[in-house]
This record gives structure tokens, sequence and C-alpha cells, in this order.
């Protein structure tokens, strides 16, 4: 599969995932701005791949600047980030991304680095940041596919995968890495309400790859639980805090209790910088409020009642105590998670 987001020539290449699985097809975007809109409206979504867009967001503004005095470069860089950061708030991702373009662009800067060193610096880390999030993703996979039992049924909740990263996924990256290693493997995909990423996009996805994909809405997954179709959960994350308490895609704390009363493994997938290690737990973690919009219509069509209230809350948070394990590119990761997140 093609990666889901790319930097070329200067100008940002990505996926359009709002058109997905009605057609697989890319945009360009050669401004900031742009890139803070494809963010905000979900053309490119997921922790890992909103951490990489972020960053290019920042090369491309250094591109798009025509100033030619080091120091108003670096203002202006100062204003598209906070127009990025400002776009979702869960993902700890983002704000990793473009602190570590900014790290390095205030780095040129102190050197006395010209405008077109800097930028040449920026599209250089872009460039390592992309191979990056595809590495720690395969190193996520080749930990966590021992995990996964031969003939397992797992579900999975969201698109923690390929269209969540540059490519391979994290809770999809396990997944593809056991069926590389010549496990068989069946999955169940949520549905994912309200956006349904999991229908959507993780059937999508397994589908291209020929990983056989069942599609379940999300109120059928204790039953399955129940009946003793489900061996093990595999899900991504969008912030870790230091106690291993995980934000993730809203529905997620309800399968991970599900599990837990069943006896279930419930396996946190995610690289290292979803962990915020500034975070004593998840209680602090933000959850980002979405449009009603998504819960209230299906595909552009209304299908509540006029006039009724709404709430729509993104992510929630899976307490430390029901994940089984957290698998990162670094190794598995077992509770007590304060301490064995930091070694
Ligand atoms: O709102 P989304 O689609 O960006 O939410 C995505 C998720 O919740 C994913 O599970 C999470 O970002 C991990 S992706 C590897």
């Amino acid at each position: 599969m093609q990666r889901t987001v790319d930097y070329i020539n200067g100008k940002v290449i990505m996926i359009d995932q709002t058109r997905i699985p009605a057609e697989l097809s890319t945009i360009e975007l050669a401004s900031y701005q742009e890139v803070a809109e494809a963010i905000t409206s979900m053309k490119v979504r997921g922790a890992p791949a909103i951490g990489v867009t972020g960053a290019l967001g920042i090369a491309v503004a250094a591109r798009q600047s025509e100033v030619d005095d080091p120091q108003e470069l670096y203002a202006e860089l100062e204003h598209a980030s906070d127009v990025l950061r400002a776009t979702r708030p869960t993902a700890v991702n983002l704000f990793w991304g473009i602190d570590r373009m900014m790290d390095a662009a205030h780095a040129a800067l102190q050197v006395g680095s010209s405008v077109d060193d800097i930028r040449d610096a920026l599209d250089g880390l872009a460039h390592v940041m992309l191979e990056e999030d595809e590495e720690t993703c395969q190193a996520i996979g080749a930990h966590g596919a021992e995990l996964i039992p031969d003939g397992a049924r797992v579900l999975t909740h969201c698109n923690a995968g390929a269209l969540a990263c540059v490519g391979y996924g994290t809770a999809l990256g396990v997944i593809r890495a056991a069926v590389d290693a010549g496990k068989k493997v069946m999955v169940y995909a949520d549905e994912t309400r309200p956006r349904l990423q999991g229908m959507k996009l993780t059937c999508f996805e397994l589908l291209s790859d020929n990983i056989p994909v069942t599609v379940i809405s999300d109120n059928m997954a204790g039953s399955f639980m129940r009946k003793g179709e489900i061996d093990c959960v595999v899900v991504g994350a969008d912030r870790i805090a230091a106690n291993g308490d995980a934000a993730n895609k809203i529905g997620t704390y309800s399968v991970a209790i599900l599990a837990h009363h069943h006896g279930i493994p419930f396996y946190v997938a995610a690289p290292m910088s979803t962990v915020d290690f500034s975070l004593s737990s998840g209680d602090d973690i933000p959850i980002e409020e979405r449009p009603h919009e998504e819960v209230t219509h299906i595909d552009g069509q209304r299908i509540a009642p006029e006039g009724v209230r709404v709430v729509n809350p993104s992510f929630d948070v899976t307490p430390a105590a029901y994940i089984t394990a957290i698998i990162t590119e670094k190794g598995i990761v077992y509770p007590p998670y304060r301490k064995n997140l930091r070694a």
C-alpha cells in the first residue's frame, strides 16, 4: 500500500481518508493552512499519522515563507506551529512531531544558519520522520506478533493501521506481522461509531492485504466474547499517561472492561511518541469534542430527530488496570507501567 502521507518537492501528499472506501485518492497540499485543515477535517487521522503530518506542515510553512531573515522565518514557523497545534487536542504525537521540527529550526537558528539552510534542515528531518514511523511500526509488529496465537480471532477498535500511520500500522501492524510469520489470524473489526473508522478504514486496508476480517457493530463485542469467539483484543492509542492509562477512540474503554470480565488479553500497540510522561494519569488527558453532526448524521444523511441534545467525545481513557500489555517499538511493556514504561 502507498504511504498514507508523504513529502515530495515541498508538498504534502496524503491519502484522503474521508473518501475511503468509495475511492483511494490522494491530495497535494502546498500550505500549512491546508495541512491544518486536512487534520481538522480528518482527511488524515490516527495518532502517528497526524504526528508526522504536523511536522510536515512546518516544513511546508518554511517553503511557503518569502522572508529572507532567519529570525523572521522562525517567527512565521512559530505562527504555523500554533495553527497546526490547534487542530486536534488528544493525540500527543501531533505536539511531539511539531515540537521536533521547531527544535530543529531553533537549533539551526542558534548556529547562524541561513533561511535556505533552515528549510533544508526541516526537509531533511521530515524525511527522517517519515522513515522512522515506518520502521517503528515494523518493530511494534515484530514484538507484538509473538502475543498472537496461531488461529487467533482478534478484535480491534477504530483504525490503528497503515492508514493511521505513514504505513504498516500499530495494532494492525501486530496483526500483519503475525500473518507474515505464518499464523492464521481472523480479525473482528468494531464498526466504530460515530465516524465508522473500523468499518470504512480497517476493513478496507485488511481486505486490500487479503487478511480475513469480519465487521461487527460496536454493541456486538460482548456477545462474541461471551460465546468464546474472541481470543484477544489489540487496539492503538492516542496518548498514554505515565501510569499506563491509555486514551483511544471512544468505545475502547467498554471493550477493555468486557475483555477484563471475560479474561481475554487486551493489548495496546503504540510508539513511544504516544507516551506522555508529563501526565501522571489518564485523568489529565484532554478529550476532543467533535462536531455533533458526526453523531446525528451518517454520510450527510440525518438519522437523529431535529433538536435532540448531542455529545460527541471522540476518545475515552482505558485505565491501566485493564491493559494486559503495551506493545512498543522498544518491546512489550507489562505492569507496573509507571516504572516499566520509563525503563
Ligand atoms: O479520530 P481518529 O480516527 O484520529 O482516532 C484514531 C484512533 O483512535 C486510533 O486508534 C489511534 O490514533 C491510534 S492509531 C495508530
